[in-house]
């Protein structure tokens, strides 16, 4: 893993999701969370008293995020391997926020719905949903905002970042949402 991104889920990640509403002791959902840089940012946020769940469906990046993992001292992930359910085992409204980055490409439209539902049955009421939509076209992404809202959230607004997309660095936008 390259120094850069390593450093950047101890400074730039942590910046990025104070920003967007992550603080200490909250119960973060990672869903689709591929290698982890953001589940470790989060951590470090979260602290002790708060806890990470790192989601995928695939083992390969819970290979690296676990090396890093044990290398940083944290004690607040839990990562849990899926067969790609939407039904996920966890009880109702756990979580301050969720992350949904560069994942939702992977459904169809239907299990999209499904997937913004799990996570709205996993949220507090007035937790965040945080979501970096990627390879959508630009004309899907006001589809994408009514479509959430419709689905039981307020739109929040954007943020911009220097986020991580694949092992790269890309200046991106994220769209947040509040449970209603
Ligand atoms: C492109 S990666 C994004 C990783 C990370 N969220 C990021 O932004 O760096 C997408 C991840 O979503 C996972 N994924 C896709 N469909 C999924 C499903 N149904 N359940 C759990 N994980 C899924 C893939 O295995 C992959 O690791």
């Amino acid at each position: 893993m390259n120094k850069e991104l390593l450093n950047w889920e101890k400074t730039v990640g942590i910046t990025f999701l104070r920003d967007i509403g992550v603080k200490e002791k909250d119960v973060v959902i990672d869903f689709g969370c591929g290698a982890g840089f953001y589940c470790i940012s989060a951590a470090f946020i979260v602290g002790a008293g708060g806890k990470v769940y790192a989601i995928d469906k695939s083992g390969n990046g819970f290979r690296s995020l676990r090396d890093r993992y044990s290398q940083s001292g944290l004690k607040n992930i839990e990562m849990i391997k899926t067969n790609g359910e939407l039904d996920l085992n966890l009880q109702n409204e756990i979580a301050d926020v969720a992350l949904l980055y560069d994942v939702l490409h992977y459904f169809s439209d239907q299990n999209r719905k499904n997937l913004i539902k799990e996570m709205r049955r996993l949220l507090k009421k007035e937790a965040i949903l945080s979501i970096h939509p990627t390879h959508l076209k630009t004309t899907a992404f006001k589809h994408l905002i009514n479509e959430i809202v419709e689905l039981g959230f307020d739109y929040k607004g954007i943020s911009k970042g220097n986020l991580i997309h694949y092992n790269f660095f890309e200046v991106s936008l994220v769209y947040n949402f509040k449970r209603a």
